[in-house]
């Protein structure tokens, strides 16, 4: 009982269940590298203010190393009894270098401590989603370079619609890719504050630096409220609403992925890497990586919807609801990291079948659209007029069972007189890719180009030159 940090005024000890439901050990735990850092920052300054000994700062500093690598080295006993990761480590501080390290939590509160430790954690761990992002980036404009003039369908309510090249729709992800990384930075620009020194929630009445605290966390400055500072958790709302947006990005592609690699497309095949087997169907190769993308969505917008219902109704400032902030925070950030890698490793993996993409590109009148735009810019129709000859001629086609560009120059000659020859070199998919050069267009050199620019820039992005 005597181990509890807040004892002093309780005759009892609490209740088991009331025990079990307090703890937030079993999951902030993984807080112990930002807690340990938090305190050695917090007790170089209280040195520095002349509020505790400099050689008390250097023993407690030595102490706090030493607790570093007993955590990692899995030799470090947690317990429920000890409530969370602050009391953890300032109850073995204490067995280190004796009741002197009380002195510690000097001018601080474990409210100001855990926002502290929090922000760095998920700071952290933007730091590692904007690295994964970007190997997805390139991943994924590694394969448009390559496939920068590979023809395959482009679909609209999943009907074939015109034809696209594959390059382009990967690329379409490098942009999502590249907004979620611009709201991850975003979110960590405002995330960049630092409570520590808030205290409980007035602030206190020792002569701290604030300042120097964020600086030595790498934080841009000190919070300006202390009320806000310790009931504040937007920074992991925005952080988890930039995962949920990724996550449902990478849930889109996932489903993509296995819709192409289904028999009935058969576009892409994933090797024995990110595929499982059937324990009956021999025959079978599941896109299983692809499925768990696209179901990570789930439990990261989960957490999302957790942490806002938990925050909705609370008054300022710290309240113990505030304590189910993590867990599915960080079940949510690691479980995008996983879902990132594996998109990366699926991108690398996969071989599309280009004849039966190319195959399935011309099937369904897919260049119809085509055939409309010629006959504006070689007869002068409108488009509309165009569209209705096109819809008539698209209708004997059908009739009679062939693509477009099997129909004679008779039959189609009788919807429209003059229609020549001419019309055939449009009909083509690869014609009918090659002419799509408008800005953000499908013609592989406008893929080619834009898959060189990000690679370019990513290259850029790695080396830190951003
Ligand atoms: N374990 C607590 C949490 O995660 C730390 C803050 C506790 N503060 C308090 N006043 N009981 O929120």
């Amino acid at each position: 009982m005597t181990s509890r940090m807040w004892g002093g005024r309780f005759a009892e000890g609490p209740d088991a269940i009331m025990e079990e439901i307090n703890a937030s050990i079993d999951f902030d735990r993984d807080l112990f590298r930002q807690d340990i850092a938090a305190s050695k920052a917090h007790a170089r300054m209280l040195a520095a203010c002349g509020i505790i000994e400099a050689d008390l700062a250097d023993k407690i500093d030595a102490g706090l190393d030493t607790i570093l690598r007993e955590i990692e080295a899995g030799a470090f006993t947690f317990t429920r009894e000890l409530e969370d990761i602050h009391t953890h480590v300032e109850a073995r501080l204490t067995e280190l270098i004796g009741p002197e390290a009380g002195r510690l939590h000097t001018a601080r509160s474990r409210n100001d401590q855990v926002a502290t430790d929090f922000r760095l954690f998920i700071r952290d761990a933007i730091d590692g989603l904007d690295d994964g992002l970007r190997d997805l980036q390139q991943a994924l404009a590694e394969k448009a370079l390559e496939h920068a003039g590979t023809v395959m369908p482009g679909f609209t309510h999943l009907q074939t619609a015109q034809p696209v090249t594959f390059g382009h729709h990967l690329m379409a992800y490098v942009e999502m890719m590249a907004r979620d990384r611009g709201r991850f930075a975003d979110a960590r620009k405002r995330l960049n504050e630092s409570p520590l020194g808030s205290a409980a929630l007035a602030g206190t009445s020792f002569p701290i630096d604030r300042e120097m605290t964020a600086k030595a966390l790498r934080f841009d400055r000190p919070t300006a409220n202390s009320l806000d500072a310790v009931s504040d958790r937007d920074f992991a709302i925005e952080t988890l609403a930039a995962a949920s947006l990724t996550a449902v990005h990478l849930s889109r592609f996932a489903e993509e992925i296995v819709i192409w690699s289904s028999a009935g497309f058969g576009f892409i095949r994933l090797s024995d890497r990110f595929t499982t087997g059937s324990s009956i169907m021999p025959q079978k190769r599941n896109p299983d990586a692809a499925e768990l993308v696209r179901a990570k969505s789930g439990r990261i917008i989960g957490a999302l919807t957790a942490l806002l219902i938990v925050l909705k109704g609370l008054p300022l400032a710290y309240q113990k609801d505030m304590q189910e902030d993590k867990e599915q925070a960080f079940d949510a950030l690691e479980s995008l990291e996983l879902a990132i890698a594996a998109t990366a490793g699926m991108v690398r993996d996969m071989e599309p079948d280009k004849a039966a993409m190319r195959k399935a590109a011309g099937a369904a009148f897919s260049t119809a659209t085509d055939l409309a735009d010629w006959l504006v810019q070689a007869l002068g129709l409108t488009f509309r007029q165009a569209h209705e000859v096109t819809g008539r001629i698209v209708r004997l086609a059908e009739e009679r069972r062939v693509p477009l560009h099997r129909l004679g120059l008779a039959e189609m000659r009788a919807v429209e007189p003059r229609i020549t020859e001419a019309v055939y070199g449009r009909l083509g998919v690869s014609q009918s890719v090659n002419s799509r050069t408008s800005f953000g267009g499908t013609a592989p050199q406008n893929v080619r180009r834009e898959a060189r620019r990000w690679l370019k820039r990513l290259g850029k992005d790695q080396a830190g030159l951003r």
